[in-house]
C-alpha cells in the first residue's frame, strides 16, 4: 500500500538534478532506483554517463532541466555555481513553467542563498535550500540527513521526496538559515578531522599502534561517527574520496567569509583554514579530506603504514 502511494507519487514528479559529482551521482541513483523519473544536466557531460545507464534523462542545459521538471535539485560547488546554472545563459529561470520549484543542495554561504532565493521570486520561482549531511555513501541509500528552509507550505508540498533523498529531515525557517546550520556542522568535520589526524600522528611519532588510540577513544565519552568508522581507514592510508579535501577548505572559507558579515571571531576555522590550504598546495586537494592526516603526516616526515611489526614503541624497554 505505502509502495503504490510512492509509485502514484513517482509518477506525478518529475525531478531534476543540476549538478551530477559526487553527491549528484549518489543522490540521482537513489531517486531512480526509488522509481522516480529524472532528469539530469551536468557541465561535464561524461559525469552523467552512470545516471544515463540507470535510466535519467540527460539534457544540454539547466533550461532544459526545468522545462523537464516539476523540482529542480542543484548541487553544485558553490554559490557562483548556483548562479550561473540558475541565471546564466541557457538557465534554470529561461526554462521556468507555473509550477516549477528549486531546491538547492550545494553547501554555499547563507546570505548569497538568500539573494538567490530573492532572484528567483522575480521570476515567479520558489527556492528552497536543502543542505545535507552525510555523503555519496549514505546518500546512494537515501539516508542522508536533510535540512529544510525558505516557504513552509512548499517545503512540504515535496517533503516525501526529501523523506526519499534523507532519514532525517529538519525545517529550520527561512532562507538562508539551512545553509548557515549547514556551515556550522562543517566546522565540526573539520575539526573533527584535523584533532584525529593530530591523535594518530602523536602515537604514531611515538612508534604506538594508533589502533589502540583509537580503540580507546572510542570507548569514552569523545567517540565520534568519524572516529569509529572513517578514522579505521585513515590510519590504512585510505582516503578514498567522498568529499574532496578542497571542497572542504571551499566551505572553510565559506564560513570564514560568513563571519566576517556577521562580524564574529571564529578563531579555530582560521587556523584551519590555513593548514588545509597549505595541504592543497602540497597536492593533497582531490583527495578525501579526511587525507589531512596525509598532510601532517607529512610534515612531520611520518610515513609508517600498519604492519605486523613497526608499532614497536618507544617506551618499551
Ligand atoms: N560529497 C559530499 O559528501 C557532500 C556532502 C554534503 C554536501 N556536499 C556539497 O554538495 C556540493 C557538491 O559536492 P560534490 O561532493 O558532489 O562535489 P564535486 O564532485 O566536486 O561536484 C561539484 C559539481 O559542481 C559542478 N560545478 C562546479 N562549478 C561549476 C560551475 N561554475 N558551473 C556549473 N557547474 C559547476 C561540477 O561540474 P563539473 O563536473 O563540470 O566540474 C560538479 O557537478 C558542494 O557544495 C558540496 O560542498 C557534498
Amino acid at each position: 500500500m505505502k509502495n503504490d502511494i510512492k509509485k502514484n507519487h513517482s509518477k506525478i514528479v518529475k525531478i531534476g538534478i543540476i549538478g551530477t559529482g559526487i553527491l549528484g551521482n549518489a543522490v540521482g541513483l537513489h531517486l531512480l532506483r526509488s522509481g522516480y523519473e529524472l532528469t539530469v544536466y551536468n557541465r561535464t557531460k561524461e559525469k552523467t554517463n552512470k545516471l544515463k545507464i540507470n535510466g535519467a534523462k540527460v539534457v544540454n542545459s539547466p533550461k532544459n532541466v526545468a522545462e523537464n521538471s516539476e523540482l529542480v535539485i542543484i548541487i553544485v560547488k558553490d554559490a557562483n555555481a548556483v548562479k550561473k546554472v540558475s541565471f546564466g545563459k541557457n538557465g534554470i529561470v529561461d526554462g521556468r513553467h507555473p509550477g516549477l520549484t528549486v531546491a538547492d543542495m550545494s553547501t554555499i554561504n547563507p546570505m548569497e542563498s538568500k539573494k538567490i532565493s530573492k532572484i528567483f521570486l522575480k521570476y515567479k520561482i520558489i527556492k528552497l535550500d536543502i543542505p545535507v549531511m552525510g555523503g555519496p555513501n549514505v546518500a546512494i541509500n537515501g539516508e542522508l540527513l536533510l535540512m529544510g528552509s525558505g516557504n513552509k507550505e512548499r517545503f512540504d508540498k515535496f517533503k516525501n521526496i526529501f523523506n526519499k533523498i534523507a532519514n532525517k529531515v529538519f525545517f529550520v525557517g527561512g532562507n538562508g538559515t539551512a545553509h548557515l546550520i549547514k556551515l556550522s556542522m562543517n566546522i565540526q568535520i573539520t575539526m573533527l578531522a584535523l584533532a584525529l589526524s593530530e591523535g594518530i600522528t602523536l602515537v604514531k611519532s611515538a612508534k604506538i599502534d594508533p589502533r589502540i588510540f583509537l580503540d580507546i577513544l572510542n570507548s569514552t565519552y569523545f567517540k565520534t561517527g568519524m572516529s569509529e568508522n572513517k578514522a579505521y581507514k585513515m590510519i590504512q592510508d585510505n582516503f578514498e574520496v567522498t568529499f574532496t579535501l578542497k571542497n572542504l577548505k571551499k566551505d572553510i572559507s565559506t564560513i570564514t567569509d560568513t563571519a566576517k558579515l556577521f562580524k564574529i571571531n571564529l578563531p579555530m576555522i582560521e587556523k584551519a583554514k590555513s593548514v588545509y590550504s597549505n595541504a592543497i598546495n602540497k597536492g593533497f586537494g582531490d583527495i578525501d579530506y579526511t587525507g589531512i592526516l596525509a598532510y601532517i603526516e607529512k610534515i612531520n616526515k611520518i610515513q609508517l603504514k600498519i604492519t605486523k611489526n613497526n608499532y614497536k614503541n618507544k617506551f618499551i624497554t
